[in-house]
């Protein structure tokens, strides 16, 4: 028999939503409560206008909203009321300080820790959804520790793998699930506790479990080893460029080697999004403080290979353009950091955005859902922006498209008509090589792939 658990998240975000909606739909026994301190957000997760655009989003919570989901501001009220608090909340990178730049912002996190101590009038589970330095956990329990009350407070770490765009989907099928914790007799209670839950959905043998800091660590690792593959071929896409060789035929050759495998090898402008970067640095600022300086200059040299693919696209254009952007009007379909999502954190969109302003060109963005976040980040930028949905609009007039998010609606356009309406010599510049290049040289564009030759008709 199921037994009804009391589950609380601190943290409305990309993660806390649709992992909370996920496991209302999944265990409809459990009463689900998600916090936040941005009371907008949470009116926003009450209303129909979500605040994160994700497929199938919007159907989960409009299954579970009001029955066994609820999104409210009353934190304290929540830790009083909920035995096992999930803590979603962000660890950006540090701005200030010792490790600025490097190291993970935890005040929020340590904050929430605090709140939890203050307000809890039971023993709780805390489980740790956040992406944090190893041994984190450890500075959880001295904190929940520090002021005996005669409550038990029991950390888990329950990192979180799904991936924007697809968050649903990977969350009701997860490859894996880890859940890490300490090996007494109450850690593993607890860890069963949270094992309970997720086998109402996920096959026992996808649920792993470790000790707490293999946890920790696998979380930072996974990203890293992710990363690394796509700054390991659009490493390889510069070669490419300068041999003749095609990166798709290179990385279909090498993912078909079983060992390597065929995901995420797909040439870009680099990796974006609010954690590949994020994440990485932290490890790298962990390994400088252990003293492990190789370690730690072979995992940055990931990061670096990631801005060095986004300031060759922007040379690329300028070369191919002449060596002057100045006055150009260019059009930028894609701003999110990746499709099927509305966010734009880390975009290499954003930072390709403020290069062509740098640049003196007028630009032109477009992009299905993420125009609103895009106003905010390009807010302060000086020079001629504007916004437009509509791909075709936003290409009237321009002397080049820059695609830059690998939108599937962008593959099936009208080139004939977009090409009437360009100023000549038109330019596409496939950041995300989802075009048919060939059709579009014959439609009469000058065509510059990622990690290919160019189709041009000079
Ligand atoms: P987010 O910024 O979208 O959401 C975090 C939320 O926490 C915000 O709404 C913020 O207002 C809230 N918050 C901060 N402090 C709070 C407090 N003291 N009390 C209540 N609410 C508070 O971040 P996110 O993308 O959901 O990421 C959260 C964590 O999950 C990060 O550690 C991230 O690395 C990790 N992660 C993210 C993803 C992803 O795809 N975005 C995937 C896996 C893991
Ligand atoms: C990534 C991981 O895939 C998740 O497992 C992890 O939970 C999450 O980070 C996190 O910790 O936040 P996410 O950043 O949402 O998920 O999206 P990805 O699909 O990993 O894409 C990241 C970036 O890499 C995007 O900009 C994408 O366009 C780019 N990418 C991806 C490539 O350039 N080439 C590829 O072959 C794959």
């Amino acid at each position: 028999m199921n037994v009804k658990k009391n589950i609380l998240c601190i943290g409305a975000g990309y993660v806390g939503g649709p992992t909370m909606a996920v496991i209302a739909r999944k265990c409809p026994h459990c009463r689900v409560t998600v916090v936040d301190t941005d009371a907008k957000r949470i009116e926003a997760w009450n209303s129909d206008s979500l605040p994160i655009y994700e497929p199938g989003l919007a159907e989960t919570i409009q299954q579970t909203r009001g029955k066994n989901l609820f999104f409210r501001t009353d934190i304290e009220r929540g830790i009083r009321e909920n035995d096992i608090i999930f803590v979603s909340v962000n660890t950006p990178t540090k701005t200030f300080g010792v490790g600025a730049g490097m190291a993970a912002d935890l005040h929020y996190w340590e904050k929430t820790a605090r709140q939890i101590l203050e307000h809890s009038q039971s023993s709780k589970i805390v489980v740790e959804k956040c992406t944090l330095p190893v041994k984190t956990a450890l500075a959880m329990e001295r904190i929940l520790k520090s002021v005996p009350n005669g409550n038990n407070f029991e950390v888990l770490s329950n990192p979180e793998f799904m991936a924007e765009g697809t968050a649903i989907k990977d969350l009701e099928y997860p490859d894996r699930v880890l859940i890490g914790s300490r090996e007494t007799e109450s850690g593993l209670k607890a860890r069963d506790v949270l094992t309970e839950i997720y086998t109402q959905w996920v096959p026992r043998e996808k649920i792993i479990t470790s000790n707490i800091w293999s946890s920790e660590l696998s979380k930072l690792v996974a990203n890293a080893f992710l990363a690394q593959r796509i700054s390991s071929i659009n490493a390889i896409s510069a070669l490419c460029e300068k041999t003749e060789a095609d990166i798709k035929e290179v990385s279909k050759a090498v993912g078909m080697d079983s060992r390597i495998g065929p995901k995420f090898l797909e040439s870009s402008i680099g990796f974006g999004g609010s954690c590949f970067k994020k994440d990485i640095l932290n490890l790298v600022y962990l390994c400088r403080n252990y003293g492990l300086s190789e370690v730690a200059a072979y995992w940055e040299s990931v990061v670096r290979i990631n801005e060095y693919q986004q300031e060759r696209f922007i040379l690329n254009m300028l070369g191919a353009m002449f060596n002057t952007l100045s006055g150009k009007k260019i059009c930028i379909w894609g701003v999110a950091f990746k499709a099927n999502t509305g966010d734009t954190r880390e975009s290499p969109a954003i930072y390709i955005a403020r290069r062509l302003l740098e640049e003196k060109a007028e630009i032109v963005i477009s992009d299905p859902y993420a125009l609103v976040n895009a106003r905010s980040d390009m807010n302060g930028a000086e020079g001629r922006i504007s916004y437009e949905e509509d791909p075709y609009k936003a290409a009237w007039g321009c002397h080049a498209i820059a695609v830059l998010t690998e939108w599937e609606q962008y593959k099936s356009l009208d080139f004939h008509n977009i090409f009437r309406e360009m100023i000549k010599p038109a330019f596409i510049f496939d950041g995300r090589n989802i075009l048919d290049h060939q059709r579009c040289f014959n439609i009469g564009f000058n065509v510059y792939p990622i990690g290919k030759p160019p189709l041009t008709h000079f």
